[in-house]
């Protein structure tokens, strides 16, 4: 038996028990969603059932975000680091945009081919630095517990959760995107 063909169940497990949004995607064809858990769905409206098997770009709506997908893009060819934290404009179920800080890292068998992708989603436009260290916090937390059980399982988690380097800067530029998304919805 192949041990790393599925998640095991008890990552699956400790995603509801994490405080921060969290979703895991498989690595293979368009990176189809394969779990998300309750902090997901309350951040951005969406129920479980109707996004498993998608790609989340389903969040971006109809805005572009040229650059930070160029960076994904990067990251997801591995030739950006072991990890990556990358703000984008992403849209609530209810129409609501926001500036999602995504985190992402991979997922690795023993051979170093990416199996599955992990990330987190943080709505830094709403928010003020002490929130945010809170979340970095939180997020560390999950990614210790779920670390060890992966390795176990043969998965070894790539990148560990630095802190956000000039964070205030990066919370101010946030809100200044989304009071200029803001103003344009309400031209039209
Ligand atoms: C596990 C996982 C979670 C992701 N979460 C988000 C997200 O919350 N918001 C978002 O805009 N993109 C998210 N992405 C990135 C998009 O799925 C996609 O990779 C990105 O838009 C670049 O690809 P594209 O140019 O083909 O759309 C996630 C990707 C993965 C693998």
């Amino acid at each position: 038996m192949n041990s790393i063909a599925a998640i095991p169940e008890e990552i699956i497990n400790l995603f509801d028990k994490s405080n921060v949004p969290l979703s895991l995607a498989s690595a293979g064809n368009d990176k189809p969603l394969i779990a998300t858990n309750k902090k997901f769905c309350e951040l951005t409206g969406y129920d479980n059932s109707e996004i498993i098997g998608k790609n989340c770009r389903f969040l971006q709506g109809h805005y572009d975000n040229t650059e930070a997908r160029k960076n994904i893009h990067q990251f997801l060819d591995g030739n950006f680091g072991l990890s990556i934290r990358q703000p984008l404009i992403n849209v609530k179920a209810d129409g609501t945009p926001f500036i999602n800080l995504l985190y992402m890292s991979r997922l690795c068998d023993a051979s170093g081919n990416t199996r599955f992708i992990l990330a987190s989603q943080f709505d830094i436009s709403n928010t003020q630095t002490e929130k945010l260290a809170q979340y970095g916090i939180a997020l560390g937390d999950s990614i210790k517990k779920i670390s060890p059980i992966a390795y176990q399982a043969g998965i070894i988690l790539e990148g560990s959760i630095a802190a956000i380097a000039n964070s205030t800067a990066m919370i101010a530029q946030a809100k200044l995107t989304l009071a200029d998304l803001q103003s344009a919805r309400h031209i039209f």
